[in-house]
């Protein structure tokens, strides 16, 4: 399916995988715009020609307003990050890992639920949630947590609006600006180290998350879905 002239809201959409993704559905003539909260970001991601607005996702009346003054729109991705919360639960400051729900669980919400009114029948809304929802790997069980919830409710979505289907892809280890808190002298090692037993042993580049967004978006039948996009970690 084409997305020539459909409106797509990137929220988060100015850097990493949301950024890809703005740029593939603008590629096939989508009308897109992207949000986040950076005003670098935001000017960069104008350069580029896609339509920004500066927004924060966990700021409802702002998410409300935005919403409002952009109408109708066709497909919604949402790629608001968050990573707090990581380390073994044992010694895992709960404060942190409430401020990581905040960070993406939340913010998702937040964004999703002020979005609704404006999509269209026949449009979609695409969550990034984390491979960490199912890998059961060790030091993870609160980012776990945070999208294994968020995966939980896609498809209860699905099933209650009817009018716009709900999907989700959910990475593996994405060599993106969400891994800046890792030295770049020691990122690639890093990525080795985390890859080292997948069936595709390398990271993930946001280009091929973008693909299966974008995928996802356009098919028509695909809804309720949680798509793994992650070199077979899970
Ligand atoms: N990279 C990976 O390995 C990986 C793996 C699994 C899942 N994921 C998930 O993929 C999604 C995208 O991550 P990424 O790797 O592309 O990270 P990224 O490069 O850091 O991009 C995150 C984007 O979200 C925006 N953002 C963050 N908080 C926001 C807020 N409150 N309101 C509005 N915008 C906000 C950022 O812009 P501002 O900072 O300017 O607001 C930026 O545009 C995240 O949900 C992440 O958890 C990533």
């Amino acid at each position: 399916m084409t997305m020539q002239d459909k409106k797509i809201v990137v929220a988060g959409g100015t850097s990493g995988i949301g950024l890809a993704t703005a740029r593939k559905f603008k590629l096939q003539g989508g009308i897109v715009t992207v949000t986040g909260r950076n005003a670098e970001k935001l000017r960069a991601a104008a350069d580029l020609g896609l339509k920004t607005a500066a927004l924060d996702s966990r700021d409802r009346k702002a998410l409300d307003a935005f919403f409002a003054k952009h109408g109708a729109f066709d497909h919604l991705v949402v790629a608001v990050s968050g990573g707090k919360g990581m380390g073994e639960f044992a010694k895992l400051p709960l404060a942190e890992l409430r401020e990581g729900f905040e960070e993406k669980f939340w913010s998702q919400l937040e964004t999703v639920q002020s979005a609704l009114p404006y999509l269209q029948t026949g449009g979609s809304v695409t969550l990034i949630t984390a491979i960490s929802a199912v890998a059961k790997l060790p030091g993870v069980s609160g980012l776990a947590a945070v999208n294994g919830a968020l995966e939980l409710m896609v498809p209860i979505w699905a099933r209650e609006l009817r009018t716009i289907r709900f999907n989700a892809v959910s990475p593996g280890v994405i060599d993106t600006p969400w891994w800046d808190f890792v030295p770049t002298e020691d990122r690639q090692a890093a990525f080795a180290q985390y890859t080292a037993g997948l069936p595709v042993a390398r990271a993930g580049r946001p280009e091929e998350v973008a693909d299966a967004i974008v995928f996802l978006a356009g098919n028509g039948y695909i809804t309720g879905k949680i798509l793994g996009i992650d070199g077979g970690m899970a």
